[in-house]
């Protein structure tokens, strides 16, 4: 019975880390190829996203994968965070930028 017990727990465990292998996301780096339809101050601007997201988006939960959510819904959800994470407008708009591009690639 015991002998069971100590399985069930050991696949519970199992199932639930590889679980955390599939969920872990890496936000993608900007590349030059991103500005195709845009300018250079819009690539600096992405890249300071991409820092501003990895860093601050980070220190209350794991990084949320972009596709998680729809294009329209982002905006919203990182304003609401932008309040947690004490964002000043133009870091929320570059972490906005940031998402919205490397989602739209
Ligand atoms: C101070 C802590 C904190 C910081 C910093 C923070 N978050 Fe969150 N976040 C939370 C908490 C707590 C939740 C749980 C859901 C809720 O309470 O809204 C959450 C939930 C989320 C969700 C899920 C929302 C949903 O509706 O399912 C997303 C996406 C998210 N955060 C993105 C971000 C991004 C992007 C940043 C960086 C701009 C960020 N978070 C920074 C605390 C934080």
């Amino acid at each position: 019975m015991t002998n069971v017990a100590i399985w069930i727990v050991a696949i519970i465990c199992l199932i639930d880390l590889s679980s955390c292998a599939t969920t872990r996301f890496a936000p993608p780096p900007v590349t030059p190829d991103w500005s195709a339809k845009s300018d250079q101050i819009h690539l600096t601007m992405l890249r300071e996203g991409r820092t501003l997201f990895v860093h601050r988006c980070i220190e209350c939960h794991t990084l949320p994968a972009f596709w998680h959510y729809r294009t329209e819904d982002w905006p919203r959800i990182v304003d609401s965070m932008a309040r947690r994470s004490n964002l000043k407008p133009a870091e929320r708009d570059a972490i906005v930028a940031y998402i919205l591009a490397a989602r739209a690639q």
